[in-house]
Formats: structure tokens, sequence, C-alpha cells
């Protein structure tokens, strides 16, 4: 490393987009620090993202690495949002709010590593990214400074930062701005603003790269088994695979039948409703043939609890708190959940959708012989008579007191009097 003597370091968040390239530079000259650029490869579009590396280190970055996260991402945090069926406000996959935790973690290793100071990021001063950056970076290194230009610098529009890059040596697009502000990785891609802030206006058609327009996507259903161990997705087809390649595998078949497409409005942590439009093929079809597992696998007032925990987790993790006892302790509850949670699932996708068709469990708790109006029924159903009164009787006292038995004794004593 390059690096002067004496000079403090920053760990930049850096994507090699105009924003965090121009804050390469910026940091340099209005913060006098030696810039640490680093870049995590989560699944974005780009195979080969070394370019980000030469151009960080061409603009004065004293080192710059494209760090590889696709596995850890996988097995160390979409395992968990698989199990606690991750989905925030019961619609969203979460996947920029699940990125940024693994991120930070790497960078805030990266600044121990290199003895850095601060740790900077590209995150507006509206969005849900600075949170979970923010939150994330106090809970692995409360000592670590902050910086978060976008808050702070006086280059508000676009024609500003194009001007000041061009008079600062930093690369300036060649192309016409992204109309969009986008996120993507392994478990889906996130489009907003734009023509999207008109929530009545319909998205164009253009904005889709992961996913086949419904309408012209293959005239045959195509049918995936997925096989999950433990609430965790092992196999597809029969293959055995580890999760990335199984993710990479699932966004392909789904994206082909134009599934996963969500169209909503959110409500953002700092208080904002937002209109969000996200292609989420592979991790809207593994949750939902996941939740289908659990439907076999676990029993009824587990699962209904479960959808609580689910909620709160999603929320938790939406909000930035994924380092936190909460989502810890929730993790927990989900973990033991998953035990049993073991089988195979059948779906079909067919233009944009996709039916579960089967599901196999060796610990399942369907059981044919109880559930059957056919032959070997074992069902006893002469215990249901005595139940059923049981099961009432609260309810049964409550109405023969308060409630409709009791307006009903009511009313026919006033009518009794009438007739008298
Ligand atoms: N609304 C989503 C979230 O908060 C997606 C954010 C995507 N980030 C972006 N810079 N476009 O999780």
């Amino acid at each position: 490393m390059a690096a002067e003597k004496n000079k403090e370091k920053v760990v930049l968040a850096y994507s090699g987009g105009l924003d965090t390239s121009v804050m390469v530079k910026w940091l340099q000259l209005e913060k006098n620090l030696d810039v640490v650029a680093i870049c995590g490869n989560v699944g974005q579009d780009a195979q080969d993202l070394t370019w980000i590396e030469k151009k960080a280190l061409g603009m004065g970055a004293v080192y710059s690495k494209a760090l590889d996260m696709r596995s850890e991402y996988a097995e160390d945090f979409l395992t968990k949002a698989i199990a606690a069926n991750g989905m925030y406000e019961d619609t969203y996959p979460l996947l920029s709010a699940l990125s940024r935790p693994l991120i930070v973690k790497h960078l805030v290793d990266i600044a121990h590593e290199t003895g850095a100071s601060y740790i900077c990021h590209g995150c507006t001063g509206k969005g849900n990214d600075q949170v979970r950056f923010e939150s994330s970076i106090h809970a692995l290194d409360p000592e670590l400074k902050i910086l978060a230009p976008v808050r702070e610098w006086d280059l508000h529009t676009r024609e500003d930062e194009m001007e000041w890059a061009k008079q600062h040596g930093v690369p300036v697009p060649t192309t016409a701005a992204k109309p969009y502000s986008l996120d993507e990785n392994l478990w889906g891609r996130a489009i907003e603003c734009g023509a999207l802030e008109d929530p009545w206006k319909e998205a164009p058609a253009d904005i889709y790269t992961l996913t086949a327009d419904p309408m012209s996507a293959p005239d045959e259903p195509e049918e995936v088994v997925l096989g999950f161990e433990q609430g965790k997705p092992v196999s597809l087809n029969g293959k055995k695979m580890d999760l990335l390649s199984l993710i990479i595998k699932m966004n392909k078949i789904a994206g082909k039948h134009g599934y996963g497409r969500l169209d909503m409005i959110e409500d953002r942590v700092v208080g904002i409703k937002s209109h969000e439009v996200y292609e989420c093929p592979g991790s809207l079809a593994i949750i939902n043939m996941h939740k289908a597992l659990e439907t076999m696998c676990l029993d009824g007032v587990t699962l209904q609890y479960k959808h609580m925990i689910d909620q709160q987790w999603a929320t938790t993790v939406y909000n930035g708190l994924w380092y936190s006892q909460l989502k810890q302790a929730l993790d927990a509850f989900c973990a033991d959940t998953q035990k049993f949670v073991t089988g195979q699932v059948k779906a079909k996708f067919y233009k944009g959708s996709m039916t579960v068709t089967g599901r196999k469990s060796a610990y399942s708790l369907y059981d044919y012989s109880l559930a059957t109006y056919g032959e070997g029924d074992t069902f006893d159903r002469s215990a249901s008579k005595g139940f059923i009164e049981l099961h009432t009787l609260a309810a049964t006292t409550w109405s023969k007191t308060q409630g409709p038995a009791a307006e009903y004794e009511l009313q026919k004593q006033s009518e009794n009097v009438h007739v008298a």
C-alpha cells in the first residue's frame, strides 16, 4: 500500500458508480484521508468486477478490492432468510436489507486490518440503506467513525456531481443517467424512483432484466422439485447442489417463466412510503416452496406462531438490526422449528405464476389414516362430540350470559309482555 504516513484511512463501500467514484476523490481532497475502496460481490449483474478495483486505484485509492461474498451471503444470510420466510410486509424478500450487514462485516474487518478509523458509504439521507450500514457498523465496532458524504456535500443534482467529477479527474459516465435507483444481488433486483414515483402508473416494461414478460413466457409449464434439509434447500430436480448454485439456477428457471415480479407500496424505516418494484424469481420461489413444506412438517399452532415470528424477523432485518439481540433470538426460534423441515416440494411455473403441486417428507405430520374419508380411516368420530362441547364451553357460557343467546332470551321476554 502506498499510504502516506500518519494519514488516516477510510474504508469506502465502493460500487464503481458515479456517486462512490466522486467519493474516492472527495475523501482525499475534502477529508484528507487515504481511501481503501472495497466492492462486495453479492451476485450483482457483472461477473468480473476487477474493473472496479482498477477504477478506484486510478483515482488515487491506496488499495482496492472486489470481494466475492456470494457463498457467504447464501450460507450465512439467505439460509436464515429462508428459515424465517423473510418477507417484509409479507411481500418483499429483503434483498437489499440482507446484503448490507454482510458487506459491512467485510468493511469492518478491512478497517481493522488496515488500521482505518473511518467507514464511508454512498447512501442517501432518505433511505433504509444508510440505517442498515450505520447500525451494522455501530454493532460490529462502535469505535469506527462513519462518513456519509451524500448527506453532507453540496452536490445536490447529478449535473453538480458530473461537473465536480470533470473538474477533479473522476471518469464521468458516457451513457445517459439511469432513470432509476437500482440494487441487485442473488436474492433479486430492486427498482425505485424515476417513472415509478407515480404509484398509479404501470411500471415500464423495459425495467425488468431478471424476469421475462409473463405474456411472452414459454407456453409449456415447467415443473421443479426442490429438496430441503432442516429448512435449507439442498437439491434441485434431484441434483444435490450448494445453495449459491441452487439460487443462481432457480433465478434462471423462474425468471424464464416471468415469475417473481412485485409492485408495492412499502414503508421505509424513516417514515416515508415509497413505490417499489422488484424482481425476485429465485427468492420468491424458494421461500414459497419452503413455506409449503413447513405446512406439512410443523403443527398448526407452531405454524401460526411462527408466522408472527417471521414477520418480526423481516421487520427487524428491514430496519437494519441484523446484528441485534432480538434478531439472534428470532433466529434461534426459527432454527428450532426447522429441525424436521426436511423433504421435497414440487411446483410448476407457468406464465408469471408458480403453483405448488406436491410435497413429501419423512417427518410429515399429514397422516393419511386420519385425513382420509375413504378406506383405512382411523379417526375416532365418537370423540368429536365431547371435544366440541368442551371446545365451545367458554363461548357458550358467554353467549348465554352476555351474547346472542342472552339477547334472544330478552327479546322473547319482551314479546311475551307485549302479547299479554
Ligand atoms: N426499498 C428496498 C429496501 O429498502 C430496496 C432498496 C434498494 N436500494 C437502492 N439503492 N435502490 O430494502
